[in-house]
C-alpha cells in the first residue's frame, strides 16, 4: 500500500515533483514523461501550460484524482488505460483494457497501404481489417484516403465497440464499419484489400513480457500458439474468398518472423510484394499479393 504522498495545498510543479520521485523509486522507467502526462490528463493542460501554470496551487479535486492515477501507475498500469487514450498516426484514439494499446511500430503498415492504394487506381478502395482492436489502423487509413471505405473485425465484442466510438470521434463512422467474429468469417463479399495486425507472440514467451504488458494487456490481442504464427495461418486459409483478384495482404509480424510468414502466404498461393522495417531496422510489415507482378 502507498501512503498518501500529497498533503494539500500544493502547487502544480510540486505534485509533479512528488511523483517523478515516487516513479523513480519504484524504477518507472520513463518517471518525467510519465508523471507530466498523467497531471496534464487530470489539469487538461498541455506541457507548455504546465509549466507556465507550474507556481499554482493545483485544486483538490483535480490533486485527489492525479494521487489516483499515480497510484495506479505505481501498480503498473500503462499510461494509456488510465488516461484512457493514446494517440497514432497524430490522432487521438480512445482506448480500455479490451483493446491493444496502439504501437507506433504498426505506423509502418499504415504508411505501405497508403502509399499502395495511392499508386493503384480503384474508385472507392475496400478495406478489411483482421484483429482491428481500437481501430487505430484502419482509421489512421481512412483518414488519408476519403474514397475508401473500411470494414473492421475483432473477436472481442468490448474491442469493437471501442472501435466504433473512435470511428465516430474521428468522423469516419459513414466508411467504417465493424463486426464481431473470427478473422473474415463475417464477410462474405470482395474487397481490395486486407489489413492485420495479428497477436504475433509465443505462448511460452509470456514470461518475458513487462508487467504493464502481461498483466494489463488482453491475451487474446497478444498470443498466437506455440510458434506465435497461428493467426497468420487462420488469416492466410480464409481471405481468398473475399480478396478481389489482384488484391494484396498487408501484416505486421513479429521480430524474426518474415521467413516463416512468407512460407504461410505461399503455401496459400500468394506473392510477397513488399517488406518494410521499422525504425530499429527490424522487418515489421509484409505485403502479398494474390497474382504475381508483371515486370516492366
Ligand atoms: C495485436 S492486436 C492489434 C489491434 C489493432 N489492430 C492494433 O494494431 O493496435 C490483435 C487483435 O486481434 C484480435 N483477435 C485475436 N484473435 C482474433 C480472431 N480469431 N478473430 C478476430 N480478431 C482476433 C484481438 O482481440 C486484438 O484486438
Amino acid at each position: 500500500m502507498h501512503k498518501n504522498i500529497f498533503n494539500y495545498p500544493l502547487s502544480y510543479a510540486s505534485a509533479l515533483e512528488h511523483a517523478v520521485n515516487k516513479f523513480h523509486k519504484a524504477g518507472i522507467s520513463n518517471p518525467v514523461i510519465d508523471a507530466k502526462a498523467l497531471l496534464c490528463g487530470v489539469s487538461d493542460f498541455s506541457n507548455a501550460t504546465l509549466i507556465l501554470r507550474g507556481n499554482d496551487i493545483i485544486p483538490q479535486i483535480e490533486l485527489e484524482k492525479f494521487w489516483k492515477f499515480v497510484k495506479r501507475r505505481l501498480s503498473g498500469e500503462p499510461i494509456a488505460y488510465i488516461l484512457k487514450r493514446k494517440e497514432f498516426w497524430s490522432l487521438d484514439f480512445s482506448v480500455d483494457n479490451s483493446t491493444l494499446i496502439p504501437r507506433p511500430d504498426s505506423e509502418i503498415l499504415v504508411e505501405a497501404v497508403i502509399d499502395f492504394i495511392r499508386e493503384i487506381d480503384i474508385e472507392k478502395p475496400k478495406i478489411l481489417d483482421l484483429g482491428t482492436g481500437s481501430g487505430c489502423l484502419l482509421i489512421a487509413i481512412l483518414s488519408e484516403l476519403p474514397e475508401a471505405v473500411g470494414f473492421g473485425v475483432d473477436i472481442s465484442k468490448a474491442a469493437s465497440k471501442v472501435a466504433k466510438t473512435n470511428a465516430k470521434r474521428h468522423e469516419l463512422d459513414s466508411r467504417a464499419f465493424f463486426f464481431v467474429g473470427d478473422w473474415a468469417e463475417p464477410i462474405n463479399s470482395y474487397v481490395d484489400l486486407i489489413i492485420s495486425n495479428p497477436p504475433y507472440i509465443k505462448n511460452q514467451d509470456r514470461k518475458t513480457l513487462a508487467k504493464d504488458i502481461i498483466e494489463f494487456e488482453p491475451n487474446k490481442a497478444l498470443f498466437a500458439g506455440k510458434d506465435g504464427l497461428d493467426s497468420y495461418r487462420a488469416i492466410a486459409s480464409d481471405i481468398r474468398r473475399i480478396l478481389h483478384p489482384g488484391g494484396r495482404i498487408f501484416v505486421e509480424i513479429g521480430a524474426g518472423q518474415s521467413e516463416e510468414v512468407k512460407k504461410i502466404f505461399y503455401d496459400k498461393g500468394f506473392y510477397l510484394v513488399g517488406t518494410w522495417h521499422d525504425l530499429a531496422g527490424i522487418e515489421r510489415c509484409m505485403g502479398f499479393a494474390t497474382t504475381k507482378l508483371k515486370k516492366n
